[in-house]
């Protein structure tokens, strides 16, 4: 069977855009930052994202191109007879954690946009928005129904195939959510009492960089965030043809992706402290502070609705490319169909997806790691230990195992002066900065 092929490179960056942006940059990057102190954490963030994201994204793309195969495959492929494609069975496990969690926060966002549609949340309800949040996570089977509508939705898209299934929508509603999303820091800006909340995200407390959770959880974010270390960026770069240049598409995408993030903090924290919502709320937090927005601007109700759907693409757009590792491994493997294989992996997912969410209820009291509930649990072995040891063999993948002349010809640099600073970072300093994070994280040093 002949592989797909994205149509042109503007499709890639189309679809490696969509699997970037989504509830990562929204709702996962505003709960960790509201969680690790603001503004020390967006330093970090953005230092994570430029000179270990980005270069990563980049090593992560060429693999996948280079050997035209899927997480594991392309491992086998590029270094046959070793361990290498081990980093491909991390990979596939993130997957299946990653989305068994995504799922159910994007099932909540098609809730809420429900309740815009139905005019539901033109007034706050009785409880509050974080009471009344509170209490529909909380219901043992409610919100599984989006979940599997969700989950449904992202199965029918990889069904139907990476290319057609996916280029398409990015086109106008990336575009869209970026345009609200604007639209709304300004008038969260405006709020009475918002430059407190400018202040958290952008004047750093100094005394928060001695916590050394928040190393973690800024590289954490930065990987979550931009895709890498699990193989969907490779698995799309392997359906990229060999005639498209990488840097400056790798570049492209890591520059939007944290545009989405700055934007979302924009929106959220100044609403935070105008609200009086406690930054430090976790996963609800968006889920509370935009309903509170929403009910204060003018056509806040029409906002939610247009806001909402906008999301809901978004997330499916990072959702396909998840489900879209496993798929392109088993298939291979296994020879099974595409659609045999989607709806396998799409229904185990959606199992973990309701662990996931009866984790709000019945099973609240489940504290897998720590203090952790059953969310909390699987995103922080995904996103704070698979996706940083998943890039790690990544990037020393390329840094390492290829040679220098092999890692600038994978990555289009041979010949230029960039190449050689991304060269340096590749092998140096960004496996040995996120060793350093791992081991600090660790308590080790
Ligand atoms: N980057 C996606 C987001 O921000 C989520 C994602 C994580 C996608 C890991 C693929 C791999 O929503």
């Amino acid at each position: 069977m002949s592989r797909e092929n994205w149509g042109s490179r503007l499709g890639f960056m189309l679809a490696a855009m969509g699997s970037a942006v989504g509830l990562g940059n929204i709702w996962r990057f505003s709960f960790v930052a509201g969680n690790n102190g603001g503004g020390a954490f967006l330093i970090l963030y953005l230092l994570c994202v430029l000179l270990i994201g980005i270069p990563l994204l980049l090593s992560e793309v060429s693999i996948g191109r280079k050997a035209q195969s899927d997480v594991v495959g392309s491992f086998k492929k590029l270094a046959p007879g070793t361990p290498w494609f081990l980093t491909g069975f991390f990979g596939v496990l993130s997957a299946f954690l990653i989305l068994g969690f995504y799922s159910v926060v994007a099932g909540w966002a098609i809730y809420y946009f429900i309740q815009y549609v139905t005019g539901s949340f033109a007034a706050q309800p009785e409880a509050g928005y974080g009471g009344a949040f509170g209490e529909f996570i909380s219901n043992s089977w409610y919100p599984l129904f989006w979940t599997a509508l969700f989950m449904g939705l992202t199965i029918f898209i990889v069904v139907s195939g990476v290319k057609k299934g996916i280029e398409s929508a990015n086109k106008i509603f990336m575009p869209l959510l970026a345009i609200i999303l604007i639209v709304l820091a300004f008038y969260s800006i405006s709020f009475d009492g918002a430059a407190e909340g400018l202040r958290f995200l952008f004047s750093p407390d100094w005394s928060a960089f001695s916590d050394p959770s928040i190393y973690i959880a800024a590289l954490g974010q930065a990987f979550f965030s931009l895709s890498i270390g699990m193989g969907a960026m490779l698995t799309y770069g392997s359906y990229l043809s060999k005639e498209h240049k990488l840097p400056g598409a790798t570049l492209g995408i890591g520059i939007m992706d944290t545009f989405f993030a700055v934007v979302s903090g924009l929106v959220i924290f100044p609403a935070v402290f105008a609200f009086g919502i406690d930054p430090a709320s976790g996963p609800p937090l968006v889920f509370i502070t935009l309903p509170t927005i929403f009910e204060q601007i003018p056509l806040g109700g029409i906002v939610g609705v247009v806001f909402f759907f906008a999301l809901i693409l978004a997330a499916l757009s990072s959702s396909v490319s998840i489900l879209e590792v496993p798929t392109a491994y088993f298939m291979r493997v296994f020879n099974w169909s595409r659609r045999f294989t989607t709806i396998l992996m799409g229904s185990i997912m959606f199992v973990l997806g309701i662990v996931v969410s009866l984790g709000f209820g019945i099973w609240a009291g489940v504290t897998p790691i720590g203090e952790r509930n059953i969310l909390d649990s699987m995103d922080y072995v995904a996103s704070y230990i698979f996706l940083p040891l998943g890039g790690l063999a990544m990037i020393l993948f390329v840094g390492w195992y290829f040679t220098k002349q092999q890692a600038l010809e994978a990555t289009d640099f041979t010949g230029s002066a960039v190449g050689n600073v991304w060269y340096f970072i590749v092998r140096y300093f960004a496996p040995i900065g996120i060793i350093l994070v791992c081991l600090n994280s660790l308590g080790i040093i």
